[in-house]
């Protein structure tokens, strides 16, 4: 099945970006540390140019921390990239990105020329949650004087960030169907598009192969069933997902499995590993 989403209507969108970025200091992207290049957006890549960027593998405490290593070494050998794996709820992680943020505008971040940074990424990476995070820091920080300063546009973090507002969205890139999959599986893409056996075949299929062991643990399992309809199978009978006369109810099973992976109750899973062969990696190899 072929997952659709989103229409392709984002012209105007993108000139605005594309102009707002001339006016920014750093780009901060957050991506789902657990997919970083399916849940990323091509067309930033493209309007980025030479602006300094903070890939912010969020979501890192649901992400395979071996797998997140690999992709900032990935990430980091393209010139004025830094990669920053954190969770967007934890306020004291949020320490770090200021300080990238300082590190990668060292002209600015002074009384009267704050840092000018700009959150993008698509839809439930943790955009909303990391801006929070960050203005609810500073707010704690003054007491009961306002600390930010929520204009149509931008917020003044006062700590020497101003963080801008994004002028429209990025969307995914849905061409791509095993990113639209690894995007369901990770719970970016809404149900109303999704078919959840599906999505729950898939997820099953890749967990049999990458991650045997936590599926084994978490369903007890002494051996894997030999099919990914299997494992749904038994992950149903495992978890009470029955119809009448005992038989396990595919949807409900795919449905609670993908609730439970995406929960982290498996353990730490991540969805894709950088590829070596990639030309933003191989062009910034060392001779
Ligand atoms: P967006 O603005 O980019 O669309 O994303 P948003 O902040 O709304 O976050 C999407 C979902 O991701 C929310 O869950 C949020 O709690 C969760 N999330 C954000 N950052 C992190 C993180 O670092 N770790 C984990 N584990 N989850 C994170 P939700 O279920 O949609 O909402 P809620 O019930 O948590 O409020």
């Amino acid at each position: 099945m072929t997952i659709r989403w989103y229409p392709g209507h984002m012209g105007k969108a993108q000139e605005q970006m594309a102009e707002s970025i001339r006016k920014i200091d750093v780009i901060i992207e957050v991506l789902d540390a657990r997919l970083p290049a399916s849940s990323s957006n091509h067309l930033l890549e493209e309007m980025r140019r030479n602006k300094p960027c903070i890939k912010l593998l969020n979501k890192n405490d649901l992400a395979d921390p071996a797998v997140t290593k690999a992709w900032v070494r990935h990430f980091e050998a393209v010139s004025g990239v830094r990669a920053l794996p954190m969770s967007a709820k934890q306020h004291a992680e949020t320490k770090q990105l200021i300080k990238l943020c300082r590190l990668l505008a060292p002209n600015r971040g002074r009384p009267g020329f704050p840092v000018r940074a700009m959150v993008f990424g698509i839809p439930n990476v943790g955009k909303s949650t990391l801006i929070n995070t960050l203005a609810g820091k500073s707010m704690a920080k003054v007491g009961d004087k306002p600390a930010i300063t929520i204009c149509a546009q931008q917020i003044d973090l006062r700590n020497g960030i101003v963080l801008f507002d994004t002028p429209g969205l990025l969307w995914p890139n849905m061409d791509d169907q095993v990113g639209a999959y690894r995007l369901a599986t990770s719970g970016a893409i809404g149900a109303s598009a999704l078919d959840y056996t599906n999505v729950g075949l898939f997820a099953a299929e890749y967990m049999m192969q990458r991650y045997p062991e936590l599926l084994k643990n978490r369903y007890k399992l002494t051996e894997l069933p030999d099919s990914p309809t299997a494992l749904i199978e038994a992950i149903g009978r495992c978890l009470g997902c029955l119809a009448s006369g005992g038989v396990v109810d595919l949807h409900r099973a795919a449905e609670a499995f993908l609730r439970e992976l995406r929960a982290g109750k498996l353990g730490r899973v991540s969805l894709e590993e950088p590829q070596q062969d990639t030309p933003e990696a191989t062009e910034s190899q060392p001779d």
